[in-house]
């Protein structure tokens, strides 16, 4: 092969990438794959692309000379330093303007110093956040580009029209920023995940526990659920869970070892959050119920000496408890979404990524794990004021936030008398109680760290001067030095 004459490049024909290729060429554009064992680029082209218009590359200098300019390669390779190999062996075959897409599931910091690297060889490196796993490869994933913003006249056209679409049609993918902001995006879709599911798995954990519902009553009220504002894949995905029945007719998931495990990108935005000193308690806690649900067996030693209420039973009216559950769980998500927003928009702020807050949500709408209808009012939101500061602050939200807080908190101290743990949604109300609170307690704090190690406060009238008590004034005589804290 000779002459240019693939759109688009492809490299690592594991399963997302042999998806992503047959999806592109679906959508009449001409791609050309490469795998570093050749023999997989053969096997690819004989099976699962055969009478495709897909073609291949046995050498990199064949599939670089293969492509149209500026040429287009998606990298789709593990994490880590497979993909800055890549790079390197790319790099000497390219020209200036050619993009390198890494569609893998890099570490966002990666992403940020290899645009960094890439600019400064004027190659347009865009990182892609891809959610929807295999299926949603093949068929329409949600597509969180961002990088090099030069990169997105020419990709946009393949890239939306391989994207899954909302109910409404539109695209699931737009440009989300600079730098590494679509690996950060992905990373936090990711995080919020972790949150969405872990609501779920509190509410199911007071239905089963402390109300006695059966896995098919719980199942008819998530299906109920999934007709109004909680409408969304997960909750749909938890409907069928509940009704799935294992071969002896109970219910499979009464069988499933309560002890979750985790690939570590809910940990990297806890991570990010602390380092960026933002309060994402949700998704924290969320990493947190995991890691206390995977040390099992100690939980059962403590389960045979540690003490609960004596009544641990719901003995009120079932129907009021699940209308309050069914707040409780909208407000803890709006909550959850509020406090990942903040996130992305301090680092943003950091980074300069010029993140494109609406279409983060238009582009979660489909296609990805928190898919649902809600999304479509935080896009709502942004259209609205592109600089909102928090998604609190919109007034359909702070409506809806009034509106489930009888609910919400009645089914907080619900769960908390019968001794049911609920980190997520408890957390959550504490985050909008400490929002909305103008004085917090913070000024005790600063008189303690004060006290003990000098490290000085603020007088509320005088804010900006720092100024030093000698509280005991009795000769004690301590030093920031000495304490830390
Ligand atoms: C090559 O293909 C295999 C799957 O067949 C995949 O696991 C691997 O990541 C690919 N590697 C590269 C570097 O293309
Ligand atoms: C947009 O949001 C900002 C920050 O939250 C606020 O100051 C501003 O008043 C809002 N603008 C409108 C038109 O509501
Ligand atoms: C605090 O006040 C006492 C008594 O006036 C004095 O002896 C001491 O040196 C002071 N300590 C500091 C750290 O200024």
């Amino acid at each position: 092969m000779s002459s240019a004459v693939a759109d688009f490049g492809l490299i690592g024909l594991a399963v997302m990438g042999q998806n992503l290729i047959l999806n592109i060429n679906d959508h009449g554009f001409k791609v050309c794959a490469f795998n570093r064992t050749v023999a997989k680029v053969d096997d690819f082209l004989e099976n699962e692309a055969k009478g495709t218009e897909v073609i291949g590359a046995h050498s990199i200098i064949e599939f670089v000379s293969s492509l149209k300019r500026p040429r287009k390669i998606m990298l789709l390779v593990k994490a880590g330093a497979a993909v800055d190999d890549f790079i390197e062996t790319l790099l000497p075959h390219l020209e200036e303007g050619d993009i390198i897409i890494d569609g893998g599931n890099s570490h966002y910091p990666d992403t940020q110093r290899r645009y960094e690297y890439l600019t400064s060889k004027k190659i347009l490196f865009v990182g892609c956040g891809v959610s929807g796993g295999e299926e949603g490869a093949r068929y329409g994933p949600s597509l969180m580009p961002g990088g090099n913003p030069e990169a997105w006249p020419h990709l946009k056209p393949i890239f939306q029209a391989i994207a899954a679409k909302a109910p409404d049609g539109a695209p699931c993918c737009d440009w989300v920023g600079e730098g590494g902001a679509g690996h950060f995006v992905k990373m936090v879709h990711n995080g919020i995940e972790y949150g969405d599911m872990q609501l779920i798995s509190e509410v199911y954990h007071i239905f089963r526990n402390g109300v006695g519902f059966t896995d098919d009553e719980q199942s008819d009220i998530f299906a109920q659920w999934n007709k109004g504002v909680l409408d969304s894949f997960l909750i749909e995905i938890s409907t069928d869970i509940l009704r799935f029945k294992d071969a002896d007719g109970q219910p499979l998931l009464e069988k499933i070892r309560d002890a979750a495990g985790q690939k570590g990108t809910g940990k990297w935005t806890a991570i990010a959050a602390l380092d960026y000193g933002m309060p994402v308690t949700l998704i924290g806690e969320a990493v947190f119920a995991r890691c206390l649900s995977s040390i099992k067996d100690e939980r059962v030693r403590a389960s045979k000496i540690l003490s609960g209420p004596t009544n641990n039973k719901y003995t009120g009216d079932k129907a009021q408890l699940v209308k309050d559950l069914e707040q409780a769980m909208y407000a803890s998500k709006i909550i959850s979404y509020a406090q990942g927003f903040i996130l992305m928009r301090e680092v943003s702020h950091q980074f300069n990524w010029n993140l494109n807050y609406g279409s983060i949500a238009l582009m979660w709408r489909g296609g990805c794990i928190i898919r649902s209808a809600f999304l479509g009012d935080i896009k709502n939101a942004f259209d609205k004021n592109k600089s909102l500061e928090c998604l609190l602050f919109d007034p359909f939200f702070q409506q809806a936030t009034t509106t489930a807080q009888s609910g919400w908190r009645n089914a907080i101290s619900t769960a908390t008398l019968i001794g049911i743990p609920i980190p997520a949604l408890s957390t959550a109300l504490s985050f909008y109680d400490g929002y909305r609170t103008a004085r917090l307690p913070a000024n005790m704090l600063q008189a303690q760290r004060d006290y003990f190690g000098a490290h000085t406060y603020e007088l509320e009238d005088k804010p900006g001067n720092f100024v030093h008590t000698n509280w005991t004034g009795r000769g004690g005589n301590v030093h920031a030095s000495n304490y830390d804290a």
